[in-house]
């Protein structure tokens, strides 16, 4: 049974507009739709507009309900009186044609330059890679249904749906799409971009702050939309550089008699679609598995990273997450638990 931190999780993902609410009765560690947290000047940025608008958006409605019910009640039906009547007020329409059309021109204004400064780098620089700040680090991010690549042309590193970048460096997004038109979206560190199948989108964020950042497809993109998401991990500098460094060594080798099963399994059965680097196995039509085992979260973070997730995941796929593209191979007991050893092992 899913956890209502879960269900909660994944209502959120439909209706971010839910994320307040569940701000303030869930308590802020599950909550990813956070935009009121911000740690990026970008997401600054789009927190404060936000702000702004939730403000006057609320006086505008405190202010029309509180006219519409004045009229309601004070010049209601009363069948012995004659109500008076009139055509037009010149005074009354330009005070509320004027007056919103300062309210609009300043909210557009404002909107204008959050455009501007919601990407953290200027925006007129996005394609030029030379326009840049020369510590740029460029992550090149693919979307698939359902589930995220991650490549970073620098560094020759390839991940999935969890994500390092260190802190205080400004990170140039390179967006693109494999199928269908996705979204991405890590509402603490910046705004939405989509990803369009045959066109490069660029964005970029400054991670002021270390720590893990929960990300999410924001593009309805079929069955499985709510569950691809994904993981910012914010890392200090030093760790940053060794988890590359990490993630640029080949798959573990196995070590026990189960992970030595477990790799002849995964040859044979998972091979085709994942890569393990160092192994045989060169599938690109999966998530990259070669550090599957240094992710705490499983299938585009729909499950932690434990055994047992994974046992249930490579059991019945179709169950855990419906529609998406990974087969059930109706493994038998013992190979899943093979399967699972040698996994968890590459780390
Ligand atoms: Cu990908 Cu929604």
């Amino acid at each position: 049974m899913r956890s209502t931190t879960n269900a909660m999780t994944d209502a959120i993902r439909i209706f971010p507009f839910l994320a307040p609410a569940a701000l303030a009765t869930a308590g802020c560690q599950s909550v990813p739709a956070a935009i009121f947290r911000p740690e990026s000047p970008g997401a600054t940025a789009i927190h404060d507009l936000s702000i702004y608008l939730l403000v006057v958006a609320g006086i505008v409605f405190l202010l029309v309900e509180v006219l519409l019910l004045t009229a309601v009640f004070r010049f209601r039906n009363r069948p012995e009186e004659q109500a008076v009547q009139t055509h037009g007020n010149l005074r009354l329409e330009t005070g509320w044609t004027v007056a919103t059309a300062i309210v609009l021109f300043a909210t557009l204004g404002l909107t204008v330059r959050t455009m501007g400064e919601a990407s953290s780098v200027p925006q007129a620089a996005l394609p030029q890679a030379s326009a840049w700040p020369g510590d740029t680090l460029v992550l090149r991010v693919v979307g698939y249904q359902w589930w995220w690549k991650f490549e970073y042309p620098d560094s020759q590193v390839v991940t999935s749906n969890e994500v390092h970048v260190p802190v205080g460096r400004p990170i140039k997004l390179q967006l693109e799409s494999a199928d269908v038109i996705h979204s991405f979206w890590v509402p603490r560190l910046g705004g939405k971009t989509d990803m369009i199948p045959g066109q490069v989108n660029y964005s970029s964020f400054l991670p002021t702050a270390t720590g893990s950042y929960e990300g999410e497809c924001a593009e309805f993109c079929g069955t499985e939309h709510a569950r691809m998401a994904f993981k910012v991990i914010v890392d200090t500098p030093s760790d940053f550089s060794a988890w590359v460094k990490a993630q640029q060594s080949p798959g573990a080798q196995p070590a026990t008699d189960a992970q030595k099963a477990g790799q002849g399994a995964f040859l044979r059965s998972c091979g085709g679609c994942h890569t393990v680097n160092g192994s045989a196995a060169q599938g690109k039509t999966g998530p990259d598995l070669t550090h599957f085992g240094s992710r705490t979260s499983l299938a585009a973070n729909t499950l932690p990273n434990t055994p047992d997730n994974l046992a249930k995941w490579l059991q019945d796929p179709q169950g855990v997450k419906p529609g998406n593209s990974m087969p059930n191979l109706k493994l038998d007991q013992a190979t899943v638990g093979q399967l699972v050893a040698y996994l968890e092992k590459l780390n």
